[in-house]
């Protein structure tokens, strides 16, 4: 894929924050040589039009997903959207709840997969819709599928339902499949890999005007990276290295107070671990002058219909954090799934002792 003629300016607006203007140079997708060692130093990898056929083929379903998110943001019932779209399906509703104690949450909504024969064979799947921020300036929805209970951590313990989450995911937006069948997608993960893999943990976005995700990573147990596909509208992404980061904000650090917090690059790595720290929060996530030291840096990319990104995750300290601006004027749509392996390893004491600095990441926010 070639890099496009033209230079693209795009306005950063989010909650309530202009970021103001910024020119990128045209950009084509990472280039094939680049793409093994940028994944092993956590850098992002830009896929140029990788999903655009698949984008066309599936329009209509694409249309029906934007349908949906403008319905329950009007207000309608995802649980009753969701029953109708499924009516053929082999998945049976099981129950919804709402999580009172998380105001971004608006309705989950349980599946059990049925056999042939009627029979269940995955219980406790689930498709949940939430808001992505608390701030209502931000209209940003998103679905997750997963399965079991959220608190004891199931999808991690467990594989044996992940497959059927995915197919739940695929009856209820049929676009999945421009993931799924993408050939030379899932070819680029298996090769930058060296292994089979699934994609699992699915995310359905569609990020508003004015809305997008504030930075974070997606390091997760057994969660080797994720690959994010825009299908309709665009986003604008901050993209880079845990590490990189970590200089950026010392560099940016300027009252005493967050300058002894994050003062230097050792000093701010750390200080990642807690982004709800208020002071590190507004930097990196409420600063324009920051926004605009990442952009000259080069960890500015803008991703249209068609396009992917993949997200690399080694370990707490190495994994490549973003933040997301929606552009355009309308809600778009994007699907964002963790990169798992086809078939686990015994999960590494090193490995798991790793999670529990795992504070600074949004298993939601992605
Ligand atoms: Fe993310």
């Amino acid at each position: 894929m070639g890099p496009t003629s033209r230079a693209t300016k795009v306005r950063l607006r989010r909650r309530g924050v202009d970021h103001g203007d910024f020119a990128l140079a045209p950009a084509g997708s990472t280039p094939f040589e680049a793409q093994p060692i940028r994944w092993d130093a956590d850098e992002p990898i830009v896929l140029r039009g990788i999903a655009s056929a698949g984008v066309r083929q599936h329009a209509r379903a694409i249309e029906r997903a934007l349908a949906l998110f403008e319905a329950v943001r009007g207000g309608a019932s995802f649980e009753a959207i969701a029953a109708r779209r499924l009516a053929r399906a082999p998945f049976r509703p099981a129950g919804v709840t709402i999580d009172l104690g998380d105001t971004r949450e608006i309705e989950k909504l349980f599946v059990d997969a049925l056999s042939s024969a009627g029979r269940a064979v995955a219980r406790d799947l689930y498709a949940k819709l939430s808001w992505i921020a608390y701030d209502e300036r931000d209209a940003s929805l998103r679905i997750r599928f997963s399965f079991g209970a959220e608190a004891l951590l199931d999808w991690q313990k467990e594989t044996r339902r992940a497959r059927w989450s995915d197919a739940f995911a695929r009856a209820l937006f049929p676009e999945c499949r421009v993931i799924d069948e993408n050939r030379d997608l899932l070819d680029t993960l298996e090769r930058l890999l060296g292994r089979r893999i699934r994609l699992s943990e699915r995310i359905i976005y569609s990020n508003a005007p004015g809305g997008g995700a504030t930075f974070h990573h997606d390091d997760e147990p057994r969660q080797l990276g994720v690959a994010y596909t825009q299908l309709e509208g665009a986003t604008a992404w901050f993209a880079l290295p845990k590490r990189r980061l970590a200089e950026h904000v010392a560099a940016g650090a300027r009252t005493a107070a967050l300058r002894r917090r994050a003062g230097t690059a050792r000093k701010a790595l750390r200080a990642l671990d807690e982004t709800s720290d208020p002071l590190l929060g507004k930097l990196l996530n409420s600063t324009p002058a920051f926004s605009r030291r990442l952009a000259q840096a080069g960890e500015l990319y803008v991703l249209r219909a068609g396009d992917s990104i993949l997200l690399p995750s080694h370990g707490p300290d190495d994994v490549c954090w973003h933040a997301v601006f929606a552009l355009g004027r309308r809600p778009s749509l994007a699907h964002s799934y963790g990169v798992f392996p086809l078939r686990e390893r015994p999960l590494s004491a090193t490995r798991a002792r790793g999670s529990d600095r795992t504070s600074a990441r949004s298993r939601d926010a992605r």
